[in-house]
C-alpha cells in the first residue's frame, strides 16, 4: 500500500543526537511540576470525575489526554498546551486503536487465526492511518498477552495461545502501527501491553492474580513483548494484576530488569488505568505516596488517569525520598517521543481530512481480505461448502446474523458507532436474485453487565425478551428455517461477552441458541453454522452433527461480505485455530504445549485424565480445513547432527491434491527428549501460509538454531541449549505425525 500523505502528520526523522539535546533543552527550562505533569495522563471522557482537562493542560499538568475521541476537541485542547502551558509541550492523544479506528478489521484473535503476519501489519497500518488522521498519536495496542484458558475474555485481544506466533504477530502488528521508524507519517505510536503475564489470570477470570514461574514467564509469557521491542515499539503498558505476588506496575524485575536491562527497551512506560492508584487496594503500597514512589522506582513512567503521580510526585522529590533525576529520567522518554512524532513542529490535525481518510476504498478492501485470510473451517461434511451461488432460498437464522455489534466484535473504538456488513447483508448482496429469509431467534444477553456495558453501551439498557417474546422468537425462527432449502445459522457471542471484563465460566453458546440449532437440524435441510464470537467455545453437539462449521469469529466492518465470499465459494477458507478449543469451559486451560507425565493421551494406562469426559481438544492448536486436500509429505533435516549454537535446515513438500487452489499453512514442531529441565511436548517453531493451485508442490523450508532450540531453564537459572535429541514434525496443525529426528550434539 503506498503511503499516503496528510498535512500535519509529516514527519522528518531526527537523528538520536539531535532528540536528545531538543529533550535536555526542555528539561532545563521545565518545573518540576511541569515534569510531573509529563508523567501523568488524564481522561478526557464526560464521565471522567476531577478538574476539567483544560485547567489541567493550562498549567502544564498533563503530558497525554485518552478517553477522548474528538478531533475538534483534540485541536482545542492541544492549542491550550502549545500555546498556554508554561513550557508550550504538545500533548499526546491517545485511544484503545485495537483493530480498527472507523473500518474495522477482524479482532487480533480473528488476524492471528490468519498466520499471516502480513495481515496484521495491513491492518494496523489502515488503523494507524485512519487514528492518526482523527488526531490520535497513540494507540493502546497491541495486546500481547498470551491466553491459555479461553474462559479469559481477552483471549479476543491477544494471538492465542502460542509464543512463537504471538510473537510474529507482535512483531507485525507494531511494524503497521508505527510504520519503518517512529513518527512516521499517518502511523501512531505503538504500545505492547499488558507486562506481563495478564493472560494467566487465575481461573479465567479478569483481573484476578498470576503465578508465573521464571521458566514459564521467560519461555511462553515474554516471547512476544521482546518482539514488540525489537520491532521498536515505542510504549509499553504495565498490566494489572499481582504477579508472584507483586503488582506489575510496581514491579521492578519487569519493568526495570529484563524490559530496560536485558532487552534494552527506550520508550516509556505507562500504568494501565488507575493501576497505579490499585497499588494501596492490592495491599502493596502503604498509601498513594507510597504507590507514587514504588511505581516510578520500579520504572513505570506514566499515570494512567490515577491521579496518583501529581498528587505526590513532587512531595517525594522536596523532602527527597526521590532524586530529581528520577523524575527526569522518567520524562525524558516521552519527550522524545514527542519529539520524533513531529508534534512540536505539526500539533494540530487538519480537520477536514478525516472523512476522506476513513472512506478510502482501499480500507475497505484491506479489511475484507483480512477478515476472508482470518476465518477457520471446523467441519465440512459432504462438501456441503461452498453453496451453490444459484441457491433461491436460504434462511439465515441466529441473533447475530444481522449484529452489527457482533460482525465488529469486542473493543470498539471510544464513541465509534458501528457500522458493519452483516452477515445477512453480506449473504443477500452475493444473491440479489434469491429470497434471504431472516429470523433472530432468542435474544442472548450477559448474566451480568460490566462497567463498560453500562458506561458505554446502550444495548445492556434495553430491556429483556420476556421468556413470552423468547418463545415466539424461537417458534418463529424455526418456521423461517423449514421454508428454506438451506439454513445459515449465525450464533456465537455478542461484542460484550469477550473482552475486558467479560470472562465466563462456560464456553457453551450462550442462551438458547443450541436448543434453536438442535430445533433446526432436525428438519432435514442443510444447515451451515456461522459463529461469530471472540473465544472458543465448546461447540460439542455441533462438532458431530452440524455438517458445515466455519469460524468467523468476530470478522470486522468487512465481515458480512468475508463470510459470503466463504460460504459461496469466491474465496476458500484457510485460516487455523491460534487456540485450542477445549470440550467445556471447565477444561480451561487447555492447550497443546503442555509437559507430559505419562504417555500421551490415549494411553491406556493412565487414562482418562478426566473420568467424566474425554479431555482432549475439541479442536486442536493450528487445526482449519480448505475447500482442496493437502498433503505434506519428504520431511528433510539437512543434517542428522548439529552442533550447538548451529543451525539446521528443515523442508518438506506441500501439494495440493484436490480440485481447486486454496492454501495451506504448514506448521514446524520440535519436542525436546531429555535435557536439564522438562521440555513441552510439542512447540511450534515455525510456519508458513502457502497458496497453491490443484496439482502444485512447493517446498518449505524452515531453520532450526539456537533460538528455537534454547530455552530458559529452572534448574540452570539462564538461558541454554541442551545437547540432546529432539523430534520433529511438520505438518498441518498442531497434531501433525510426519516425523523425524534431530540430534543437537557438543
Ligand atoms: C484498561 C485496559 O486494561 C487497557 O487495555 C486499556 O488500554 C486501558 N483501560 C485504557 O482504555
Amino acid at each position: 500500500m503506498g503511503e499516503m500523505m496528510i498535512p500535519g502528520t509529516v514527519g522528518s526523522v531526527p537523528s538520536d543526537t539531535e532528540v536528545d539535546a531538543r529533550v535536555e533543552a526542555l528539561l532545563e527550562r521545565m518545573s518540576l511540576e511541569e515534569k510531573i505533569g509529563q508523567l501523568t495522563q488524564i481522561g478526557g471522557a464526560s464521565w471522567n470525575q476531577g478538574p476539567k482537562p483544560e485547567d489541567v493542560i493550562r498549567k502544564g499538568g498533563a503530558g497525554s489526554v485518552l478517553w477522548l475521541n474528538d478531533t475538534q476537541q483534540f485541536n482545542l485542547l492541544q492549542k491550550i498546551a502549545v500555546e498556554e502551558s508554561p513550557s508550550k509541550i504538545p500533548l499526546l492523544f491517545a485511544l484503545d486503536v485495537i483493530h480498527g479506528y472507523r473500518t474495522i478489521f477482524p479482532v487480533p484473535l480473528a488476524m492471528a487465526s490468519s498466520w499471516d503476519p502480513a495481515v496484521a501489519e495491513r491492518a494496523q497500518t489502515v488503523a494507524a492511518r485512519e487514528a492518526r488522521a482523527a488526531g490520535l498519536h497513540w494507540t493502546f495496542g497491541p495486546m500481547l498477552d498470551i491466553a491459555r484458558d479461553a474462559r479469559w475474555g481477552r483471549i479476543v485481544e491477544g494471538a492465542g495461545e502460542d509464543p512463537y506466533l504471538g510473537a510474529a504477530m507482535a512483531a507485525a502488528q507494531v511494524n503497521g502501527f508505527q510504520g519503518p521508524f517512529l513518527g512516521a507519517p499517518d502511523r501512531v505510536v505503538a504500545c505492547a501491553k499488558h507486562f506481563a503475564g495478564y493472560g494467566a489470570a487465575e481461573g479465567g477470570r479478569d483481573y484476578d492474580p498470576v503465578y508465573l514461574s521464571e521458566a514459564q514467564l521467560r519461555n511462553v509469557y515474554f516471547p512476544p513483548f521482546e518482539a514488540a521491542v525489537k520491532a521498536g515499539v515505542g510504549t509499553f503498558m504495565s498490566a494489572y494484576m499481582d504477579l508472584n505476588n507483586v503488582p506489575a506496575s510496581g514491579n521492578r524485575f519487569l519493568l526495570s530488569d529484563v524490559l530496560r536491562g536485558e532487552w534494552g527497551f527506550k520508550g516509556f512506560v505507562v500504568s494501565d488505568a488507575m493501576a497505579i492508584g490499585n497499588l494501596v487496594i492490592q495491599g502493596f503500597a502503604r498509601d498513594g505516596r507510597d504507590a507514587a514512589m514504588r511505581a516510578l522506582s520500579a520504572g513505570l513512567n506514566m499515570d494512567m488517569a490515577s491521579n496518583t503521580y501529581p498528587q505526590h510526585l513532587a512531595g517525594l522529590v522536596k523532602d527527597g525520598t526521590l532524586a530529581l533525576a528520577d523524575i527526569d529520567a522518567a520524562v525524558r522518554p516521552i519527550l522524545a517521543i514527542k519529539v520524533r512524532m513531529g508534534l512540536f513542529e505539526h500539533p494540530y490535525i487538519d480537520e477536514s481530512k478525516l472523512e476522506q481518510v476513513v472512506a478510502l476504498p482501499e480500507h475497505r478492501k484491506e479489511a475484507r481480505n483480512a477478515a476472508q485470510r482470518s476465518m477457520v473451517l471446523l467441519r465440512n461434511e459432504g462438501h456441503l461448502l461452498p453453496l451453490s451461488g444459484s441457491l433461491k432460498n436460504v434462511a439465515v437464522i441466529g441473533p447475530l446474523a444481522d449484529s452489527m455489534e457482533a460482525t465488529e466484535g469486542s473493543w470498539m473504538v471510544f464513541g465509534h458507532t458501528p457500522a458493519a456488513v452483516t452477515v445477512l447483508e453480506g449473504i443477500r448482496t452475493r444473491l440479489p436474485g434469491a429470497k434471504v429469509e431472516y429470523a433472530p431467534g432468542p435474544e442472548i444477553r450477559r448474566d451480568i453487565a460490566s462497567w463498560f456495558d453500562n458506561e458505554m453501551d446502550a444495548s445492556a439498557k434495553k430491556v429483556p425478551q420476556t421468556p413470552e417474546q423468547a418463545e415466539v422468537a424461537f417458534q418463529t425462527a424455526v418456521v423461517t428455517a423449514r421454508n428454506a432449502d438451506v439454513i445459515v445459522m449465525v450464533l456465537g457471542e455478542n461484542a460484550n461477552m469477550a473482552g475486558e471484563a467479560a470472562s465466563r465460566a462456560s464456553l457453551d453458546l450462550p442462551g438458547r441458541q443450541e436448543e434453536l440449532l438442535k430445533a433446526v437440524s432436525v428438519l432435514g435441510k442443510p444447515v451451515v453454522l456461522v459463529l461469530l464470537n471472540g473465544r472458543p467455545l465448546s461447540i460439542t453437539w455441533a462438532a458431530e452433527n452440524v455438517p458445515a462449521i466455519l469460524e468467523a469469529w468476530e470478522p470486522g466492518s468487512q465481515g458480512g461480505h468475508a463470510i459470503a465470499d466463504i460460504l459461496f465459494g469466491d474465496v476458500n477458507p484457510g485460516g487455523k485455530l491460534p487456540v485450542t478449543f477445549p470440550r467445556k469451559g471447565s477444561h480451561a486451560p487447555l492447550y497443546y504445549a503442555r509437559n507430559l507425565t505419562h504417555s500421551p493421551e490415549g494411553s491406556p494406562m493412565y487414562n482418562p485424565r478426566y473420568w467424566d469426559g474425554l479431555p482432549t481438544p475439541l479442536y486442536p492448536f493450528g487445526y482449519g480445513l480448505s475447500y482442496t486436500t493437502f498433503s505434506i509429505t519428504n520431511l528433510t533435516v539437512a543434517a542428522e547432527r548439529v552442533k550447538v549454537g548451529g543451525s539446521v535446515a528443515v523442508t518438506a513438500e506441500v501439494t495440493n491434491t484436490g480440485p481447486v487452489v486454496g492454501d495451506e499453512i504448514v506448521q514446524l514442531y520440535i519436542h525436546q527428549k531429555a535435557g536439564s529441565d522438562s521440555r513441552p511436548m510439542r512447540e511450534l517453531k515455525g510456519f508458513e501460509r502457502l497458496t497453491l493451485k490443484p496439482g502444485e508442490t512447493r517446498t518449505v523450508t524452515f531453520t532450526l538454531g539456537p533460538a528455537e532450540l534454547g530455552y530458559w531453564s529452572t534448574n540452570a537459572g539462564r538461558w541454554i541449549q541442551d545437547a540432546e535429541a529432539f523430534d520433529v514434525w511438520v505438518g498441518a496443525d498442531s497434531t501433525a505425525t510426519l516425523h523425524a529426528d534431530l540430534v543437537v550434539g557438543r
